[in-house]
């Protein structure tokens, strides 16, 4: 991975003690020391996960004609994986420290990390294997030995080799299988796509930082079947759509990048991929890849399953495998760079005031409603207000300490929009509405309250940048 570039405050450090603080995101099974790289979504979390889901269904799937949805199982059959490569070629090469350390390292990105120190004169495939070190302890390595990232599971109370099966390592294997079903019902022709979102399971050798790499995630694939002789353009059609997808969602354009693979990158199954890429902390890394299939899966799972899987083009009688763009995006992930991307420090009156800059579209609670003080009839009308609110929009009533500290948490967990009640809204029915982020409070009626937030919610929804 290349240096970290980042030139402003965040780190994942304080994305993590954010996350923990305000209940986005949890060590998994903490309370037993943990269960490395893997973690569970607390409240916000979840909300906000939920939130990239729906942004990227209403994108797939809502606001085109040309893509359907599929949820396919986690668990399929054997024989799929033994088709689509993986059995045979999902493999990372893995090397071990015969040093002091004894940890266990993907070599490729060793080798990737010496290029960029300038070892193979910057070409990490010219390197020697003797020249790369253990970077725990400088300890000498093993040779690679290729290592298959698919769990296995057994199937029935048996635990033998015809019972083995396989934990998906990508949903798009669910997609392929059921290409033909989809065919017969949706009524759909070339240029057509099936998205799905699912968990996937990859054994990673070296996962971490975060949520960056683990080894349960969840994918949002997308497999677009095109008539062979299409497929170049809508591969650099899907690369454009998916990088905007984000610019629109509020990453910043500097932070954002597409990347093409070189050949040697490149999986078994794609002619071309280009990765979107995000400048985390960690540096510039993928956030989405876009690959060109071809006809690689559906011609593999034809020959496999004995199925034909080929699209016969009803005028012509013309039968052909539809060629496969995918851009495929792990939730995860973009749930990362959002909360990276959206974190925020500045000084305001002296103090440090953290504030997550998130999309409102993306934002776990788009208003939170506060009585100035816990007396006077305010709570009662807060609670008021907050119940009128709370049909229109995913709201939160919060009467628990100083009005600072209710602030101070509704700007970490990136509400748009306070609501204060005060004793001038007993008087003339006014409530105050302050922005998140340029912090102006503007009095208005609470008449007209929802309208407002409509309307300001609505100017969000479709404009590209707050
Ligand atoms: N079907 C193609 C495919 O699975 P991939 O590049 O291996 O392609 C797609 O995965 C996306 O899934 C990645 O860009 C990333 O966002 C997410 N992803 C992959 N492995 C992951 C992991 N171990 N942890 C979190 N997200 C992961």
């Amino acid at each position: 991975m290349a240096a970290p570039a980042r030139d402003d405050v965040v780190t994942m450090d304080k994305i993590v003690a954010l996350c923990k603080r305000r209940g986005f995101v949890f060590q998994s099974s903490e309370i037993y020391g943990g269960l490395a790289s893997t973690y569970d979504y607390a409240h916000y979390g979840v909300l906000l996960k939920s939130n990239v889901k729906s942004e990227w269904w209403r994108a797939m799937v809502q606001e085109r004609d040309d893509i359907v949805a599929l949820d396919a199982a986690i668990l399929m059959h054997p024989r799929t994986w033994v088709a689509s490569g993986h059995l045979e070629g999902f493999t990372d090469p893995l090397v071990q420290c015969l040093g002091k350390c004894k940890k266990r390292w993907r070599e490729d990105h060793l080798r990737e990390a010496a290029a960029a120190d300038g070892a193979g004169g910057g070409d990490p495939a010219a390197i020697a294997a003797e020249e790369l070190r253990c970077p725990e302890c400088g300890g000498e390595l093993t040779e690679p030995r290729n290592f298959n990232l698919m769990f296995e599971t057994y199937m029935g109370p048996v635990q033998e080799d015809a019972a083995r099966i396989y934990l998906r390592p990508e949903t798009a294997q669910g997609i392929f299988v059921n290409f033909k079903n989809v065919l017969q019902f949706a009524r759909k022709t070339p240029p057509f796509g099936i998205a799905q979102v699912g968990k996937s399971f990859r054994n990673e050798i070296t996962p971490g930082s975060f949520l960056f790499r683990t080894r349960e995630f969840e994918q949002m694939e997308m497999e677009f079947f095109v008539a062979p002789d299409d497929a170049r353009e809508w591969f650099d059609y899907w690369c454009e759509e998916r990088r905007r997808w984000y610019d629109e969602l509020g990453l910043r354009p500097d932070h954002l990048r597409l990347r093409d693979h070189d050949p040697q990158e490149l999986s078994h199954y794609s002619s071309s991929t280009s990765d979107v890429e995000y400048l985390f902390p960690i540096g510039w890394s993928e956030l989405e890849g876009i690959a060109n299939r071809g006809d690689y899966d559906l011609r593999q799972h034809a020959a496999f399953s004995g199925e034909k899987l080929e699209y016969v083009d009803s005028a012509t009688g013309e039968r052909y495998f539809p060629h496969v763009i995918e851009p495929a995006a792990g939730a995860d992930r973009a749930t990362l760079a959002f909360l990276v991307d959206a974190y925020d420090e500045e000084e305001v009156e002296g103090r440090t005031r953290t504030v997550l800059r998130l999309h409102p579209r993306l934002a776990p609670v788009k208003v939170a409603v506060l009585p100035l003080v816990n007396k006077d009839g305010q709570p009662e009308l807060a609670r008021e207000i907050y119940k009128e609110l709370r049909p229109l929009m995913p709201a939160e009533y919060d009467a628990g300490g100083s009005i600072g500290r209710r602030y101070r948490r509704q700007d970490e967990i990136g509400t748009p929009w306070g609501v204060t009640v005060d004793h001038q809204t007993l008087e003339d029915g006014t409530v105050t509405l302050r922005d998140r982020d340029s912090l102006e409070q503007a009095r208005v009626p609470r008449t007209e309250l929802a309208r407002e937030l409509g309307r300001r919610l609505g100017d969000e929804w479709r404009s590209p940048k707050l």
